[in-house]
Parts: C-alpha cells; sequence; structure tokens
C-alpha cells in the first residue's frame, strides 16, 4: 500500500528573474517499509519536493497538485495540523548538519527541544529521551556529549545527531536530504548502516548525488532531470537494464566507471528547452526529441521512463 502518494505536483519560485520551476509536474509514490531514492544533479529539484512533502517553504512558493499521506492531502492541512504531523508522523533529515544545528545550543538541549516540542514531555524526560536517542545513534558517552555544543562534534557525529532528532518522535515516514554528502567513505558506509538499521520499518524518502549510497539503502530509484522524474525502477532494474540516457551517463559517471561526466549542463528551470530537456547533452537524441516532450511509459517490472528511444 502506498503510504505517499504525490499527483501531479509542481512547486514553482516566482523570482526577480522569472518563475522557477523547480518541481514541474511530479507523480511519485512511496509503499509503506521502502526507502525510495531521489537522485540527480545538483539543482534538478531534490531537496524541493523534500521541503514540499514538509510544507516548509517561502512564501515565495507556489505549489500545486497533490501530496496524499495515509489518503489525506497535506496540502490542504491547516499550519497547526500540518505541524502535529511534522513532529508525530513525518521527519525530515536536512541537508547541512553544519548550518541546520544551532551552534549556542548544546546538543542534548536542540533533541530535547524537538521532542518538548512535539511529544509534550516535561524538560527532565525529554532530556533523558535525547540522551537515550544519542545513545541509539551510537555516539558513546552520550550523557557527556549531550551536554556538548556542536563544534565539538566532527562531520560524521553531527550526522548523527541529525538523524537522532530526526527519528526522536518515531516518525513512519523519514525525508533524508544527503544523509552522507562530505563524509569520508568509511563513516559515510557507518552511517548508511545505522540508518538502514534504524529506518528498516519506516518509509524514506532517501535524497541523495551518491548512486552507492542510493544502492546500499533503496528498494527503488527515481532519476530527476531539470524539475521531473526520467525515470524509476526498481533498484535492480536501475543499475541492470537503465534505460534513459541520462540515466545511463550518471551510472557512468561512477568513479568505477571512470568518471565520465555527462557533457553540458542543466537547463535553466526559468525556461525550459522545448521538446525533451536532456535533448541538447543526448547521443541519441533525433527531431522529435527536439520538438516533442517525451512522456513517461511504463516498461514493464515496475520501470517507467521519460524517453522517445528507450529500448525495453
Ligand atoms: N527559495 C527559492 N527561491 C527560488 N528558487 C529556489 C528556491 N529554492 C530552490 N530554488 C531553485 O530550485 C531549483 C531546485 O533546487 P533544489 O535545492 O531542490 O536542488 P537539489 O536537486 O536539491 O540540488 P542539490 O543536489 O545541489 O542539493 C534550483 O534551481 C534552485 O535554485
Ligand atoms: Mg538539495
Amino acid at each position: 500500500m502506498n503510504l505517499l502518494e504525490i499527483i501531479n505536483l509542481t512547486t514553482h519560485f516566482q523570482t526577480p528573474d522569472g518563475i522557477v520551476q523547480a518541481v514541474d509536474k511530479i507523480d511519485l509514490s512511496i509503499r509503506e517499509k521502502e526507502t525510495f531514492g531521489l537522485i540527480g544533479e545538483t539543482g534538478c529539484g531534490k531537496t524541493v519536493i523534500g521541503l514540499t512533502i514538509m510544507r516548509l517553504l517561502p512564501p515565495t512558493a507556489t505549489v500545486g497538485g497533490e501530496i496524499l499521506y495515509n489518503g489525506k492531502n497535506l496540502l490542504e492541512v491547516s499550519e497547526t495540523g500540518m505541524r502535529k504531523i511534522r513532529g508525530e508522523e513525518i521527519a525530515i533529515i536536512l541537508q547541512n548538519p553544519t548550518t541546520s544545528l544551532n551552534p549556542v545550543l548544546k546538543v542534548g538541549e536542540q533533541i530535547a527541544e524537538a521532542i518538548r516540542l512535539h511529544q509534550g514531555l516535561n524538560k527532565h524526560d525529554a532530556k533523558k529521551k535525547a540522551i537515550e536517542m544519542l545513545d541509539s545513534v551510537r555516539i558513546s558517552s552520550p550523557s557527556r556529549r549531550a551536554n556538548e555544543y556542536p563544534h565539538k562534534f566532527s562531520g560524521g557525529m553531527k550526522q548523527r545527531v541529525m538523524i537522532a532528532m530526526g527519528l526522536a518522535c518515531d516518525p513512519s515516514f523519514i525525508i533524508a536530504d544527503e544523509p552522507t554528502k562530505g563524509l569520508d567513505v568509511t563513516i559515510k558506509a557507518q552511517i548508511v548502516e545505522l540508518m538502514k538499521e534504524m529506518t528498516e520499518h519506516k518509509a524514506m524518502l532517501l535524497i541523495t548525488h551518491d548512486l552507492g549510497v542510493a544502492a546500499e539503502m533503496c528498494d527503488r530509484i527515481a532519476l530527476m532531470y531539470a524539475g521531473e522524474l526520467v525515470e524509476y525502477a526498481p533498484l535492480d532494474e536501475i543499475f541492470e537494464k537503465p534505460l534513459h540516457p541520462y540515466t545511463i551517463g550518471f551510472l557512468n559517471s561512477l568513479p568505477k566507471k571512470g568518471l565520465v561526466p555527462i557533457p553540458g549542463m542543466s537547463p535553466s528551470l526559468i525556461n525550459f528547452p522545448d521538446g525533451c530537456r536532456f535533448h541538447s547533452r543526448c547521443d541519441y537524441a533525433t527531431g522529435e526529441c527536439k520538438q516533442k516532450h517525451p512522456d513517461m511509459v511504463e516498461m514493464g517490472n515496475g520501470h517507467f521512463v521519460r524517453c522517445f528511444h528507450a529500448r525495453s
């Protein structure tokens, strides 16, 4: 059963240069307990999808479509209702722990504050729960560490704190935005293991640039390009039978494939090109690709692709 169903979601930002179409008619669903990976180059709209689901956008944003969570459209929930959902049901682990943690608050206090806000525990119990959470993300001497400020924590440790904070209210759905960004290989592997263990029975939208991390954690993966999804499928299908030239290019840019970057740049989200948004960078592009915008088509086995030339 789908826990989250996103239908025709559009998020636009009004800017002095024009309207940035950061998320453009996205359809996506996430099942109970599933980890769904969202992958794509910088600026394609991944974080904006996460913030749109959480309704954490600035006033310059306009959102259209539906975000059904357990059948309820989050876009129609009141701000009070949304605050409750953020505290109890959906958590977001934000992209940058260094800026997301408050430098002047002790780590334990920050987690306790989040717990108190959402779970109504008293100060003492919230602090106790915060220490338990630090322990659960394997931060040693949690009682002592709870009394330290964020600058005493390394990148990997800060990331653990972010995970502890995200999971403190026992959400059923987690949005994790680049949880391993900037971490070295060993620490990254530890964070991946920790997240796998701690989210085993939860549904997750995992946003990442890192296909290696996605391969470790995801059940299904979607590739996003210039505000839209271009391919999604179960994990093995993406790695063994990638169909979209963008996905193929992305796989070839992995270190073990020799790091061949996809030439060219993504188009502006203010003026999309005619036709397929990837056509100017695509070796297979034909006249049709320059004129017509391809629809998402099912190729079997839950594999969907937006390309006129996808081989089945
Ligand atoms: N508040 C905003 N106002 C205007 N444009 C915005 C705003 N937030 C994001 N954007 C634009 O929306 C687009 C998508 O941004 P987003 O942060 O979702 O990218 P991303 O895929 O998460 O990239 P990265 O991998 O670098 O994190 C970008 O072009 C960005 O500049
Ligand atoms: Mg982002």
